[in-house]
């Protein structure tokens, strides 16, 4: 498969304790237990939006009878297996030439520090280079945001150099930015 015959359909990820499948209306009252949650934002570039504060309004169409072009984003709500709750999302954006993409995550504060995010990340990396032609993965990453750094390295992402007082989304600060090849994937 390539990315394009992802276009419509996303597919549903599986590892040991999470799954990975697009978020549904279903899913809101889960959301809504740590969406709004200020401290997901501290290094994410900008505060929560009406749609993450309300997440409810995700779902509200303001205008439902206009046609749209299918996202080509990926977007997984990462769910537990233990409990079946959506504590977190992973996204794979900003797809440039079916080339290259940025991955982003969050999770749950309830949950951090039990390697939840890792595990996604790696099944990402893993969908990513075998299921798809992308040659690289990259982020960026608030220089304070430890934890994120951590994850990344712990999925193999290399620390590219680093941006002072950059623009990181709606805020400026010093970020790193991370990148995997697919060579770097396969070993090569
Ligand atoms: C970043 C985030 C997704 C990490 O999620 P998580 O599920 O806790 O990640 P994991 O448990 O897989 O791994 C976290 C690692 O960071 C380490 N870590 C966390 N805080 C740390 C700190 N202050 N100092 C050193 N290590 C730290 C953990 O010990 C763990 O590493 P280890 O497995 O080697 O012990 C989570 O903190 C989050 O959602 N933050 C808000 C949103 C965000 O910033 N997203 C990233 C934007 S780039």
């Amino acid at each position: 498969m390539v990315i394009k015959d992802y276009l419509i359909d996303k597919p549903i990820l599986n590892t040991d304790n999470l799954i990975l499948r697009p978020i549904t209306v279903n899913d809101i009252s889960d959301l809504e237990e740590w969406l709004p949650d200020s401290e997901l934002y501290t290094y994410w570039g900008r505060s929560a939006n009406k749609n993450e504060l309300e997440p409810k309004l995700r779902f509200d169409d303001p205008r439902p009878n206009i046609k749209r072009k299918p996202n080509p984003d990926f977007v997984w709500g990462i769910v537990l297996k233990s409990n079946m709750k959506v504590i977190g999302e992973i996204y794979v954006i900003n797809i440039e030439n079916n080339r290259m993409a940025k991955v982003a995550y969050r999770v749950s504060k309830q949950y951090w520090g039990k390697g939840f995010t890792t595990e996604a990340l790696k099944c990402v990396v893993e969908f990513s280079f075998e299921e798809t032609e992308l040659q690289k993965l990259w982020t960026d990453v608030d220089t304070r945001n430890i934890a994120s750094c951590r994850v990344l390295e712990k999925c193999g992402f290399m620390r590219e150099g680093m941006i002072r007082q950059g623009k990181m989304n709606l805020t400026f600060c010093d970020y790193y930015l991370y990148g995997l090849l697919r060579d770097d994937y396969y070993g090569k």
